[in-house]
């Protein structure tokens, strides 16, 4: 494959194969929840956990060598329980793709606001999945400012009489080396996020067994890309990573290997509009180095944000 005939494309087939057609460097962020081990395997085949990682590493591979170095790669991903435990193939890989190359930068929850009920003998229901963030390096595009989140009523009260403690930085009496400067939020509408998602699953009958809701990608593709950039999904399923890219103004590529949900995907692609873009993704600037500050959510230099907002221009 050359140029840029992958972009806003869906492929046929399985990824071990199709990932090599892609260009080095090519993409700007990977967003995918492969299949879960062996977990519906009546649906669309699977993995036995014991295999697991050995199956998910020559794909990981080909996912580094697509992916820009500035570039993430997030995978939706929970271990699924065998004989009363967790098997620990998460655990296992997330090692593995140390390894291999990949910075385990974070990890995100995303809380299933709307699991379903039920009873089991050793545990409760599960309402939350991994969402593990790797990169290539320390320095990734990052546009923490697209997915701020209103401060909340609390402010008005809060800050509404500040102690001398709140208008210095009040280092944690824990010695936890976190600290914070409650002054620097009076006047603001927004905070940065935590690294908690509360979403619903998705409800809605896509005839597709593990759709994700589109607000999962939305988010990461806000947080880790611009307009015009390309993101990837190489387990494309119901095609909701593309639709979300589609309506941010991304472009996608993607692979799936049943046509029938490829059908779905192009039929849900038809129904989102999107405003012209450059085929070839806006030329990348090294997003602002993280500088996570403890409790302190505005304690990011202000150059750093003046970079942000350049890059998002
Ligand atoms: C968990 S689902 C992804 C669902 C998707 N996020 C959505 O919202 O519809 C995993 C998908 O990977 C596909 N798949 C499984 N093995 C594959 C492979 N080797 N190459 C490409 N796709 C594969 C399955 O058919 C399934 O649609």
């Amino acid at each position: 494959m050359t140029d840029t005939n992958y972009i806003d494309r869906i492929f046929a087939g399985d990824c071990r194969e199709q990932l090599r057609e892609l260009p080095d460097a090519s993409v700007d962020l990977i967003v995918t929840s492969p299949p879960y081990a062996d977990q519906r395997k009546d649906t669309y085949g699977g993995i036995h956990p014991d295999r697991y990682v050995d199956w998910f590493l020559p794909i990981s591979a080909e996912l580094m060598r697509v992916l820009k170095p500035t570039g993430s790669f997030v995978l939706n991903i929970k271990e699924r329980v065998v004989d009363g435990e967790r098997h620990t193939y998460v655990l296992e890989l997330i090692i593995a793709l140390r390894k291999q190359g990949w910075r385990w930068t974070e990890e995100y929850m995303w809380h299933k606001k709307n699991c379903y009920p039920g009873k089991w003998p050793n545990r409760f229901r599960d309402a939350w999945e991994r969402c593990l963030h790797f990169t290539m390096q320390k320095d990734f595009s990052m546009y923490q400012e697209a997915v701020m989140v209103p401060m909340g009523d609390w402010r008005n009260s809060r800050l509404r009489n500040l102690s001398e403690t709140d208008k210095t930085r009040d280092n944690s009496r824990v010695e936890s080396g976190f600290g914070k400067k409650v002054a620097n939020w009076v006047g603001r509408e927004y905070a940065y996020p935590t690294n908690v998602l509360h979403l619903a699953t998705e409800c809605g009958n896509r005839n597709h067994s593990a759709t994700f809701p589109i607000d999962l990608p939305e988010w990461f593709i806000n947080l880790f890309t611009k307009p015009g950039d390309v993101v990837l999904d190489p387990f494309m399923g119901s095609g909701t990573t593309a639709v979300a890219a589609r309506h941010l103004g991304r472009h996608f590529t993607g692979i799936e290997i049943e046509p029938s949900y490829i059908a779905i995907a192009h039929e849900r692609l038809k129904s989102v509009q999107q405003a012209p873009l450059p085929l070839e993704a806006a030329p990348i600037e090294v997003a602002p180095k993280h500088v996570p500050d403890s409790g302190e959510i505005y304690g990011r230099p202000k150059d750093d944000r003046r970079r942000t907002r350049k890059a998002r221009a």
